[in-house]
């Protein structure tokens, strides 16, 4: 039998679920790291107790016996975490953004091409049953050639619920521009229609001061980004990042010459739509219906994100294993998470189309080397964006008040006892 590969995790937020999963795909999970120890003990003990080390220090967890590492610390902070790991000759799986500015891209690039490891980017909405039902169909033929396309991702949340989500006033969830969380709706066009984007035009629906959910929290950034986005084929696609608007989830539609295909969370059911004049009388012209994994991936379905973290874990592996490209590999990562960032360059001059580099062309990256243009409050200096299209948004004092008393009940729950998990049946 092949030998586990020994896997560590860093933030064990959302990375201590990508931990469990991955011990699912055939990987061992053998060290965590958080810089919050009582987080990172609750943790330990809920995914596998004394057989897993843990470290406040990402340096000395890097010195551990690892073979891949799980990168899930702050969502803007990945790139020097993914660089030191490269350095210290791990595998990496990077949770999303890959990067915060367009330097740093360049940075990412030039170090997977210099490591020799693989780099996987953990792009998970491609991977759920819908989308990768929309891939098959997309790639058999049946649908034809894609011309338009729409994928939005919308997470409203309340300022209690935020409070669980955000540690504080520069906690990257309250600051981070609309645009930039953009891989979850740009992931599934890239991943379904094999296209990558060449051209964005970036508008934001502005801070609504009249929204409870937004001044009642500590959250700076505006309601919604949209990014009209051409893509290599010339077809058309509009895509909204993490929009704190109603109606949470993700709705997703390709518009093709032979066809439609559309998934809607709140139908969880895949809706496929042929003309008559395109198949024949004999062929409903719709049909909605609920995919399936394959067989041998059954499994997946009872992890998180219906089924599709198992997937990002499951191709990671592979890649190791296999010493293959990885699916999902920088470049596409970049692809994903730059229309984010020179999205929001757009909006901030009315719209404007702004080219998106590729970087697989080593010359496309001179322009971009030292491009540090950030909205991270911490990098702050003129010419750097705010996180609103209106500038600096006030935090209401009293909403800052009532976070501090949220976080701090939330933060408490860190130290509750935790029971260990039971066995796995055989
Ligand atoms: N794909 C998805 O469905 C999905 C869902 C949620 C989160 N995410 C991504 O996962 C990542 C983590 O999300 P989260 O919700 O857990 O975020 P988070 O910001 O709540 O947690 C990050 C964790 O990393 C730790 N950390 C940060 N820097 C550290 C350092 N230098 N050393 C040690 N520990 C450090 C923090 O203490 C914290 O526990 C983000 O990139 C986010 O975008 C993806």
């Amino acid at each position: 039998m092949a030998k586990a590969i020994r896997v560590g995790v860093l933030g064990v937020g959302r990375g201590a679920h990508l931990g469990a999963v991955a011990e699912k795909v055939g990987m061992e999970l053998v060290a965590l790291c958080d810089s919050i120890e009582p987080k990172l003990e609750q943790a330990r003990r809920r995914l596998g107790g004394e057989r897993i080390t843990t470290y406040t220090d990402y340096a000395r967890f890097l010195e551990h016996d690892l073979d891949a590492v799980i990168v899930a610390n702050y969502a803007t902070e990945h790139v020097p975490a993914v660089l030191q790991a490269l350095a210290a000759g791990k595998h990496v799986m990077s949770e999303c953004l890959a990067m915060l500015t367009m330097a740093e891209a360049v940075q990412l690039v030039e170090a997977v091409e210099a490591s020799g490891r693989v780099y996987f980017f953990a792009e998970n909405v491609p991977f759920n049953v819908q989308c990768q039902e929309m891939t098959r169909l997309y790639s058999s033929g049946v649908m034809g050639d894609f011309l338009y396309g729409e994928a939005e991702y919308i997470h409203p949340g309340t300022p209690q619920s935020s409070a669980t989500l955000i540690s504080g006033p520069d906690h990257w969830r309250a600051w981070m521009p609309t645009t930039y969380y953009c891989t979850h709706s740009m992931g599934p066009v890239m991943m379904v229609t094999q296209t990558r984007p060449v051209r964005v035009n970036g508008f934001v629906v502005p801070y609504d001061f009249k929204d409870p959910m937004k001044t009642g929290s500590i959250s700076r950034k505006d309601m919604a980004g949209i990014l009209m986005c051409t893509m290599d084929t010339q077809a058309l696609v509009k895509v909204m990042p993490c929009a704190t608007l109603r109606d949470h989830g993700y709705r997703i539609r390709f518009c093709c010459n032979r066809g439609t295909m559309e998934y809607n969370q709140g139908e969880p059911r895949l809706r496929v739509h042929h003309e008559p004049f395109d198949v024949g009388p004999s062929q409903p012209p719709n049909r909605l219906y609920m995919p399936e994994f394959p067989e041998a991936f059954k499994a997946a379905a009872s992890t998180g994100h219906g089924g599709a973290d198992y997937f990002c874990c499951h191709y990671f592996a592979k890649a190791i294993r296999e010493g293959s490209a990885p699916l999902i590999d920088v470049y596409k990562a970049i692809d994903m998470t730059s229309v984010g960032i020179l999205g929001y360059r757009s909006a901030l001059q009315g719209g404007v189309p702004i080219e998106v580099p590729d970087f697989r062309d080593r010359d496309a990256r001179e322009r971009y080397r030292h491009d540090d243009w950030s909205p991270d409050p911490r990098r702050r200096r003129p010419g750097m964006p705010w996180p609103s299209v209106l500038g600096d948004i006030p935090i209401a004092p009293e909403s800052l008040q009532s976070f501090a008393e949220l976080r701090r009940r939330h933060e408490a729950g860190f130290s509750t006892p935790v029971t260990p998990p039971a066995p796995p049946a055989r």
